[in-house]
């Protein structure tokens, strides 16, 4: 891996602990105006100095981030397909790795459907940005397992999880789920947790916890926290819980309950 890469990818993963609290605000690229995202500049900008990194379309960058902020950014460059679809693996890339370069993202992310009709589609298009990654320095962060229909157990997840590392990927990330430690361990990248749908802020910490404490190098979140009724708070408690390692209950009453 050249000097490039490792630096951009320790901008995200922070090197002091190998642990990450990425904000991820990418939905609307085929859910539209999702809840809490509505007046997207206005919710984020808030967060953005708690997250230690953000995952975003280029068009919500260019038009609502303050380009003097100093944030790592992990830009979504798959898309192509939206919820009233009934298959969201018809995903191409669509953005260049130019236009990656131009707005000086730390990383890349695009989506695989291991399992999907559009499978190998999903694995060729990783294949073709990670190619394109290497010649401009850039990591890919492969997304796994999003759909309706996929069992999120670990024997599928480590199946997702590999194949995306195998292809390239940089950092790998997926949902929490039962023998977590298997996916880990079977990864040989980095693994982050998405949040899903909104839950309770107990329960969001609780799966942030139970995450790095079987392996995971941290969450990327986003339901869980903009749509809390205390985004910055819930935002905080994430991050002492990945960080500092303290315990949900102790995250919630210390962090989000101030
Ligand atoms: C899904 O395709 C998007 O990449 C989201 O960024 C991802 O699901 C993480 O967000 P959440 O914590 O809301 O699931």
């Amino acid at each position: 891996m050249d000097y490039g890469m490792k630096n951009r990818l320790s901008r995200i993963i922070k090197p002091k602990d190998g642990k990450t609290v990425m904000l991820a605000v990418d939905h609307g690229y085929f859910m539209g105006p999702t809840g809490g995202l509505e007046n997207i500049g206005k919710s984020i900008t808030p967060l953005l100095r708690y997250a230690d990194s953000l995952m975003l379309t280029r068009g919500i960058l260019r038009s609502q981030i303050d380009p003097k902020i100093d944030i790592p950014i992990v830009l979504r460059v798959s898309g192509g397909t939206s919820i009233l679809k009934d298959d969201l693996s018809d995903e191409d890339i669509v953005v260049s790795m130019e236009d990656a370069v131009r707005l000086n993202v730390s990383a890349v992310a695009l989506s695989i459907f291991i399992g999907s009709k559009n499978e190998k589609q999903g694995i060729i298009n990783l294949s073709k940005l990670v190619d394109k990654g290497y010649k401009y320095g850039i990591p890919v962060l492969a997304v796994t397992a999003v759909g309706r229909e996929m069992t999120r157990d670990a024997r599928y997840l480590s199946l997702a999880v590999r194949i995306a590392a195998e292809t390239g990927a940089g950092i790998v990330k997926t949902y929490y789920c039962e023998d977590f430690d298997r996916v880990v361990e079977t990864c040989p990248v980095p693994v982050v947790v998405a949040g899903g749908k909104k839950t309770g802020e107990r329960e969001a910490l609780e799966l942030a916890y139970n995450a790095v404490k079987h392996g995971a190098a941290g969450v990327d979140m986003g339901r869980n926290i903009f749509q809390s009724e205390k985004p910055a708070n819930m935002i905080k408690a994430v991050k002492a819980v990945v960080h500092k390692g303290l315990a949900p209950e102790e995250a919630y009453e210390r962090e989000y309950n101030s």
